[in-house]
């Protein structure tokens, strides 16, 4: 089929909004139409040509939320019209990181994904018989994608499609930093570094553990408002004495459970000395630049103080997903802040520009 896409033709160009073709799924592969798709950094990062292992042409997109069309032979777990978010990180279920609870790093279709193809190495998308790589395994910058099986989290048809999408990506990376890696626990105290999306779903997954104190740091105080519609019950405004004005707010010990969420080392450095003695547990969520190191000194370590990374929160995404969007439709969760503005997706580019301007939290397309 013909369908629209943004395609990523050459590094640090605008993407094209053109035609391509999309072929039907091949076993275990789900045909979607988009209803709604957010713009992230991620995208914004590989059309750069900052990220090393980018390539092009590929249709950028991974926050995507769809309604299921055509399914390939094999496929059992999602059937026409059910409602599904995409997920970069899969979850087969099967391989040995999904048997553990310890983590949610499928390896099932990892290497392929890597390089922009489906698990059997060949890619559903072209343009007069040459192929077009599937960026992150999604692809979702686009009319419609094909896509895995186990690359599907199917929700709530009463989930708004474009509030649904931000479980693809950054809201679900930030509640997940909490609830699921950090696990933060009932009546502690927790600092978030960064009020983009991923640190303001941490703000609300740190509240909905029961957190009893929840301080926010971001440089911008329009942000820290956003913040504390998610339940921060501190703000404050980053500065060179970020950390210090941490310990004294928390009694001189730092805080129970910290969360960075900026992809700044040096934040990173801070969320590390804001994290108490004994016990005090560091995740970090944000991406560092390549090459980009983060220096902690080792008696902060010694003194019990842990450090741990987060990669989609945490988030089994196909059973934890749908959980997720269940809270909020329940009314734990107010998503719509979140959203700044929709757009068609011939205004990808100018997403793009909203993001490196910092204007508003998240623009989403609308198909
Ligand atoms: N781990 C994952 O799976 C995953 C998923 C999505 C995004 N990310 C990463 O998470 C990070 C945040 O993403 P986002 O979409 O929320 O980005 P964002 O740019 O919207 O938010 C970052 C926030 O950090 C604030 N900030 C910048 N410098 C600061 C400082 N010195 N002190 C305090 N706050 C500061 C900014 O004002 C901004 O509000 C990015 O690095 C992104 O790449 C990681
Ligand atoms: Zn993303
Ligand atoms: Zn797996």
């Amino acid at each position: 089929m013909r369908i629209r896409a943004a395609v990523l033709e050459s590094f640090g160009d605008p993407l094209a909004v053109q035609d391509v073709e999309l072929a039907a799924p091949g076993p275990g592969e789900v045909l979607v139409r988009l209803l709604a798709c957010g713009v992230c950094h991620t995208d914004l990062y590989t059309a750069s040509g900052a990220d090393p292992s980018g390539y092009a042409p590929a249709v950028l997109g991974h926050e995507g939320c769809g309604v299921v069309g055509d399914v390939g032979e094999g496929v059992v777990s999602v059937t026409p019209g059910d409602h599904v978010v995409t997920l970069f990180s899969p979850q087969c279920g099967e391989c040995i990181h999904c048997r553990s609870p310890k983590t949610n790093l499928c390896l099932a279709i990892r290497e392929q994904q890597n390089k922009g193809y489906l698990p059997d190495g060949t890619a559903r998308l072209s343009r007069d018989g040459e192929p077009i790589r599937h960026f992150m395994g999604t692809s979702t910058f686009a009319e419609a994608t094909v896509m895995p099986e186990i690359a599907l989290a199917k929700i709530s048809p009463d989930a708004p499609p474009e509030m649904a999408c931000l479980f693809a990506c950054g809201l679900s990376t930030g509640l997940g930093a909490a609830m699921y890696t950090a696990k933060v626990e009932a009546g502690s105290t927790c600092v978030v570094f960064g009020a983009g999306l991923v640190g303001l779903g941490a703000v609300a997954g740190a509240r909905l553990q029961g957190a009893e104190r929840i301080l926010c740091v971001d440089l911008s105080e329009e942000r820290l408002e956003l913040a504390r519609g998610q339940g921060a019950t501190d703000t404050l405004i980053a500065s060179g004495d970020t950390v210090e004005r941490i310990l004294e707010m928390t009694g001189g010990f730092g805080a129970d459970y910290t969360f960075e969420a900026t992809g700044n080392v040096n934040v990173m450095r801070q969320a590390v000395e804001s994290a108490r003695m004994g016990w005090g547990l560091c995740t970090v969520a944000g991406v560092a630049g390549k090459g980009e190191t983060l220096d902690i000194v080792p008696r902060l370590l010694i003194t019990g103080r842990r450090v741990a990374g987060s990669s989609f929160g945490g988030v089994k995404g196909r059973e934890q997903v749908p959980q997720l969007v269940d809270k909020w439709l329940a009314g734990d969760i107010d998503v719509e802040p979140l959203v700044s503005r929709t757009i068609g997706l011939d205004d990808v580019n100018h997403a793009f520009e909203l993001m490196e301007a910092q204007d508003g939290i998240r623009s989403v397309i609308r198909f």
